[in-house]
C-alpha cells in the first residue's frame, strides 16, 4: 500500500486515481479547478464514465480516495505522483504542453526531503516531455529532494475505462532509473499482463505510435468501404474476412464516419508535428488524417442525395458524442456533419443519450434537440445514425417509420441489419454495403 498523488482530475486522472484506490493504495487527487474539487468531495463526477461515480464514492467512503486544490496537501506524503493533466492540441498542430509545464513547478516545489519521490507521466505527452518534466522538477525542487521520472503513458478507452485500466494487454514504464520503474511497476502486481520496461521517449513514442496504429485501421477500412461500395462489395464481410487473419486482426475494423475523440485526431496530428519537426516527412499520418476528414463529408454527401437535395429537407440525427457509451463531443463527427447539413439548407432535429448538454453549448441554435430518438425522428426526410449507441439498435423501427415523413436511413455506424430494415420498407444506405 502506497500514498499517491494524482494531478489533474480529469478523465484519466479520475479513473487512474479510483482504481490505484480500489488496488488498496492511499490516492490524493488534486486539481487546480475549485469547482470540480468541491464537486467530486460532494460525491458528484464532472465526467460520464459507467462505473466511475460509484467507485469513486466507494473509495471516499473508505477513506481511501480524497481531493484537494492543495499541492502542499499532497505531495510531500506522496511516494508516487501521477501526472494526469490534459494536453490539448496546441494551434501549430502540437501538444499544449502548459498545463504539465505548470503541475511539474508546482510538484518540485513540494517534493519531499525525506524520501524519495517518483513522478509519473500518465498523460498523452510527445516524445521529449519526461525530460522537460525531469529538468522542471530539478529547477524547483529543493537540493536535498530525490525523486525520479517515469513514463507510464495509459491505453484505456472512454466507455469501458475501468474495465481496460483493470485488464490492460501490457504496461508501459519507461525511465533511466531501472529502480524506479520497477518501484511503479510494484503497483501494478496484481496483474498479469506483460510489462515493457523501456527508456522514456520509447515508453511516450509507443503511446503515440499505438493510436496511430489503430487510427490506421480505421481509415483503412474506411477506404476499403469506398472501393466496396463502388464495385458492390459488403465492407462488413471484408473486415471479417481480414480480420481473420492473426496477423491482422479483427478489432478497430467498422467502417464509420471516422474517428473522433479527444484521442486519435489530436494524437495523430501531434505525432505528425514531431514528425515534421524532426525532418520527418509522415506520409501514412497525413493520409490517414485525410481519409478521415473525407469520411464526413462524404457522409453528408451520401444524405444529401438520398434525399435528393438536403435544402428545405428535415434531417433527424441519432447521436452526437464521438462514440456510444461516452458524453464527450470532442472532435465527434456530429460537430462537422451537422453544420454541413446546415449550410446545405437542411432543418436538423438531434438526440443523443448522454451528449445533449455539451452539445447544445457548441451547435448553431438553429439545430433542434429531441427528448428521444423517436422526436428526432418525427417528420423526418431521413435518419442520420452518427453514434452507434445500443440503444439504436433496439429501436422500434416499425414506430420510427410512422413517425417520418419519408423513410431513409442514412446509417454511418452500420448498426443495422440492411436485408431487415430494408425488409420493413425504409431506403437504407450504409457504409460499405451494397445497395
Ligand atoms: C483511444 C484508444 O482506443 C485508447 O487505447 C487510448 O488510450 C485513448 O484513445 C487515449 O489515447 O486516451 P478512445 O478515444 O476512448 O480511445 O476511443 P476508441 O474506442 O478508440 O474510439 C475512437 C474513435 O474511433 C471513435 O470515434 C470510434 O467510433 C471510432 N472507431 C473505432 C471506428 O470508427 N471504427 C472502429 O472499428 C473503432
Amino acid at each position: 500500500m502506497s500514498n499517491i498523488t494524482i494531478v489533474g482530475c480529469g478523465y484519466v486522472g479520475l479513473v487512474t486515481g479510483a482504481v490505484l484506490s480500489k488496488l488498496g493504495n492511499n490516492v490524493i487527487g488534486v486539481d487546480i479547478d475549485s469547482e470540480r474539487i468541491a464537486k467530486l468531495n460532494a460525491g458528484i463526477c464532472p465526467i460520464y464514465e459507467p462505473g466511475l461515480v460509484e467507485l469513486i464514492n466507494e473509495q471516499s467512503r473508505n477513506g481511501k480516495l480524497r481531493f484537494t486544490t492543495k499541492y502542499e496537501e499532497a505531495i510531500p506524503d506522496s511516494r508516487f505522483v501521477f501526472i494526469c493533466v490534459n494536453t490539448p492540441p496546441s494551434p501549430h498542430g502540437g501538444a499544449d504542453m502548459r498545463f504539465v509545464r505548470n503541475a511539474a513547478r508546482e510538484i518540485g516545489r513540494n517534493l519531499s526531503v525525506q524520501h524519495k519521490t517518483i513522478v509519473i507521466n500518465k498523460s498523452t505527452m510527445p516524445p521529449g516531455s519526461g525530460d522537460m518534466v525531469e529538468a522542471i522538477l530539478s529547477e524547483e525542487a529543493q537540493p536535498e529532494a530525490e525523486f525520479a521520472v517515469v513514463a507510464n503513458p495509459e491505453f484505456l478507452r472512454e466507455g469501458s475505462a475501468l474495465h481496460d485500466m483493470l485488464n490492460p494487454d501490457r504496461i508501459v514504464l519507461g525511465s533511466k532509473d531501472q529502480e524506479a520503474a520497477e518501484a511503479v511497476a510494484s503497483l501494478y502486481s496484481s496483474f498479469t499482463c506483460p510489462i515493457l520496461l523501456t527508456n522514456i521517449r520509447t515508453a511516450e513514442m509507443i503511446k503515440y505510435a499505438a493510436n496511430a496504429f489503430l487510427a490506421m485501421k480505421i481509415s483503412f477500412i474506411n477506404e476499403m468501404a469506398q472501393i466496396c461500395e463502388a464495385i458492390g462489395a459488403d465492407v462488413r464481410q471484408v473486415s471479417t474476412g481480414i480480420g481473420l487473419d492473426k496477423r491482422i486482426g479483427t478489432y478497430f475494423l467498422q467502417a464509420g464516419i471516422g474517428f473522433g475523440g479527444s484521442c486519435f485526431p489530436k494524437d495523430a496530428q501531434a505525432l505528425e508535428y514531431v514528425a515534421s519537426i524532426s525532418d520527418c516527412y509522415p506520409r501514412i499520418l497525413k493520409a490517414v488524417l485525410e481519409v478521415n476528414r473525407e469520411s464526413r463529408r462524404k457522409f453528408v454527401t451520401k444524405i444529401d442525395k438520398v434525399v435528393g437535395g438536403l435544402y428545405g429537407k428535415t434531417v433527424g440525427v441519432w447521436g452526437l458524442a464521438f462514440k456510444a457509451n461516452t458524453d464527450d463531443i470532442r472532435e465527434a463527427p456530429a460537430l462537422d456533419i451537422i453544420p454541413e447539413l446546415l449550410s446545405r439548407g437542411a432543418n436538423v432535429k438531434v438526440y443523443d443519450p448522454a451528449a445533449m448538454e455539451n452539445a447544445r453549448r457548441i451547435l448553431p441554435e438553429r439545430v433542434s434537440f429531441c427528448e428521444n430518438a423517436y422526436a428526432a425522428a418525427e417528420n423526418a426526410h431521413v435518419l442520420a445514425i452518427v453514434t452507434d449507441w445500443e440503444q439504436f439498435r433496439s429501436i422500434d423501427l416499425i414506430k420510427v417509420k410512422k413517425l417520418m415523413t419519408t423513410s431513409k436511413i442514412v446509417d454511418g455506424r452500420n448498426i443495422f441489419d440492411p436485408e431487415l430494415v430494408r425488409g420493413l420498407g425504409f431506403e437504407y444506405v450504409g457504409i460499405g454495403i451494397p445497395c
